[in-house]
């Protein structure tokens, strides 16, 4: 499963590149506008950092202005995967895009209908959103399940980015469902090391280490 930061934050992005486990990243325009800074140069300098896919989205809502924007976007880097939201202006975009040869992550899907029909535009991705399902009392890995099936039926090559991830267990639930990514706030990245009994067990190792040398 690749791991993938959900935030436009340099500083954490840098954190978690350090510690050699992260294959990308995602934003998306509340995360950018979080940063305060020019989303442009935000996003330069995460491909600076990353050595996977960097995610950015759109924010046209008509196929030509996002067609335009993903060729901006795309011409930044080559690491830039363009986020298009599930709409029918953006599968005539991605279906258009694929053609160029520009990768695509269909965001904001909520269904397994909306996945398969991204799939069949030619995305690359697809962002099923968990944790807003869940939110609503909805469930939302039961959504990845369904996408994640659909997909191995008819040999979709689309990867599920399962997104929208709100603690461990949403990570844990999608690589048991075999998920080929999460993409999760630096937050729920952190936890995913830590363990009480980890840190109990090298206290007492340390100490009876300690002893040995007296
Ligand atoms: C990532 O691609 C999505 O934009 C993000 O995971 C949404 O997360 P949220 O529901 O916490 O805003």
């Amino acid at each position: 499963m690749k791991f993938f930061l959900d935030t436009a934050n340099v500083r954490e992005i840098a954190q978690a590149q350090e510690l050699g486990v992260l294959d990308g990243v995602t934003t998306n325009p509340t995360l950018l506008a979080k940063e305060g800074r020019d989303p442009v140069q935000v996003i330069r300098e995460i491909c600076k950092i990353v050595d996977g896919p960097v995610n950015a989205e759109v924010i046209s809502t008509d196929c030509d202005g996002m067609i335009a924007e993903a060729r901006r976007w795309a011409e930044l880097d080559e690491k830039i995967v363009v986020k298009i939201p599930m709409t029918r202006e953006g599968m005539k975009a991605v279906s258009r895009l694929a053609d160029e040869d520009i990768p695509t992550n269909v965001t904001l899907i909520f269904s397994p209908s909306q996945a398969l029909i991204a799939a069949k535009a030619g995305a690359s991705y697809v962002s099923p959103f968990v944790g807003r399902l869940d939110d609503r009392s909805e469930n939302g890995m039961d959504l990845v399940s369904k996408i994640i099936q659909i997909f191995d039926n008819y040999g979709f090559e689309t990867e599920v980015i399962v997104a929208s991830i709100r603690h461990p267990m949403h990570v844990v639930e999608a690589a048991l469902l075999g998920a080929d990514i999460a993409t999760m706030p630096y937050s729920v990245f952190e936890k995913l090391f830590e363990h009480p009994l980890t840190d109990v067990g090298l206290a007492q190792f340390l100490k009876d280490w300690e002893k040995l040398q007296r």
